[in-house]
């Protein structure tokens, strides 16, 4: 039976959560493989809006399993406080399971995270604060603590005396910061033991079992594409591998079990934070943009930058996760813009690209080549097939389906959890 993963094809905030919550009813895991609690997965069920940040969307959905998988960096107050708030609003948590390998966020983590921004000044990322890299700097650096290690006290304070020992360098010498003791951070997370126990599992097992036994497990990748620390826009990326090769690395389930590779991707691009954005709008359209689709963060606030969708990187983002499908979201907040441009190409100091620039220098120097599709002015929240749209909608999205490396199986009209088209099943 399959793995299924659903992959972030832009920036992030491409509508990553409601694709999770529509398949969430016929899946029996969601698994979040990468990222933390810089992620905000927004679901809309029956007219009620859930903000997920650290938990996997499908936990919303009443038959599956939720799993934090082994590639997730986990800050157990975020954890608790977001597992208390859905509770408060009548969710059921408690098939809620977490890996043991898993790294935790510490304190420090966030505190590096602040300080390190604003030392790099102009060349600052805009990350979420969440502490997110630093997290994932110790791990890579072998100073990581894991969810197993809170539940033995001596290895606890043997990890984080290491850690603390470069960290408090650091803060003190070079960030002027006071410098943190080995027992406020022992005792910060034991204080999370008791609670966190019973979710704690061999997630690796667990899922792939689940999978031997005809079982469909879901990955819900967090953050996108060109924030991958590999295949993004580095260095304005985050510290984890949101594609779909990374999501079998958080989760443990192999390459050879994933059945299919779904990207979302937005009817036009945003982005939140710093770095290199070809098609973004800097006039009235940008506005425009973020007005009529409600481009703010989940997670910080922030305004999301706006601009044309970008079939450039869509190809790109079908090459890297090897895309069975594109799930295109937000179509209806393009209704009513009387022509449309897409982006086909970027013309790099006179050099006409088709595909993505291999180095940073071009990427910044792409001036985006565009084609221009006529808009539609009718409604189309209520649309429920591709005859359903008016004529230009329908032409737009064969399109940009035409222009992206993968077939365009659903497409969001609306974020309630039902105003989706489905061309194909993205399931079976
Ligand atoms: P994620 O991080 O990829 O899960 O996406 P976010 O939740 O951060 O941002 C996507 C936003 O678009 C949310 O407010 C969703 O409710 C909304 N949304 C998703 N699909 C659609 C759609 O097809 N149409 C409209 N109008 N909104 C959508
Ligand atoms: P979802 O899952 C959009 C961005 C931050 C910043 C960069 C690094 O909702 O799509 P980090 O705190 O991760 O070190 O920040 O990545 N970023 C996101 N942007 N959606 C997200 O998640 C993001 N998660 C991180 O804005 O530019
Ligand atoms: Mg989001």
């Amino acid at each position: 039976m399959p793995a299924i993963v659903i992959v972030g094809a832009q920036w992030g905030d491409e509508g990553k959560g409601k694709a999770t919550d529509l398949l969430g009813s016929r899946v029996d895991y969601v698994v979040k493989p990468n990222g933390g609690n810089n992620a905000g997965h927004t679901v809309v069920v029956g007219g009620e809006k859930f903000e997920l940040k650290l938990l996997p969307a499908g936990i919303l959905s009443p038959n599956a399993t939720p799993v934090i998988g082994n590639g997730v960096v986990v800050n157990l107050e975020a954890l608790f406080e977001e597992i208390d708030g859905l509770e408060a609003r009548g969710a059921d948590t408690s098939r809620l399971r977490v890996s043991a390998n898993a790294h935790l966020v510490a304190p420090y983590h966030q505190t590096m995270d602040k300080v390190t921004e604003r030392f790099l000044g102009k060349r600052a990322i805009g990350t979420t604060g969440r502490g997110i890299g630093p997290t994932y700097m110790d791990k890579v650096g072998r100073l990581g603590i894991r969810v197993q290690d809170i539940f033995d006290e001596s290895i606890l304070r043997q990890k984080i005396e290491g850690a603390l020992r470069q960290k408090n360098e650091l803060l003190v010498k070079l960030y002027n910061r006071r410098a943190i003791t080995v027992e406020e951070i022992a005792e910060y997370f034991l204080s999370f033991c008791e609670r966190l126990r019973p979710m704690v599992v061999d997630s690796t097992l667990l899922l792939n079992e689940a999978l031997d036994e005809g079982k469909v497990v879901l990955m819900e990748g967090g953050q996108a594409t060109y924030l991958d620390v590999d295949h993004g826009t580095y260095p304005f990326v985050t510290s984890s591998n949101p594609t779909a090769g990374g999501a079998s690395v958080g989760s443990g389930i192999g390459p050879t079990r994933i059945t299919r590779s779904i990207g979302i991707v937005k009817a036009y691009t945003t982005r939140v934070g710093a770095g290199p954005f070809p098609t973004e709008l800097e006039d009235k359209w940008g506005e425009y943009l973020q007005k009529t689709g409600g481009e703010f963060g989940v997670n910080t606030g922030r305004p999301r930058r706006c601009g044309w969708y970008d079939a450039v990187m869509a190809r790109y983002a079908a090459r890297i996760n090897g895309f069975t499908d594109y799930f295109l979201t937000k179509l209806d907040v393009l209704t009513g813009i009387e022509e449309i441009p897409v982006c086909v190409g970027y013309d790099v100091d006179g050099t006409l690209h088709h595909q993505m620039p291999v180095t940073q220098t071009e990427f910044h120097h792409a001036v985006p080549v565009y084609e221009t599709f006529p808009g539609w002015e009718e409604d189309i929240t209520g649309c429920r097939s591709l005859e359903d749209l008016p004529e230009n909608a329908r032409a737009y999205v064969l399109a940009l389906e035409e222009l992206s490396g993968a077939p365009f199986s659903a497409i969001g009209v609306g974020p309630g959890r039902d105003q989706v088209i489905q061309v194909r099943d993205l399931i079976s």
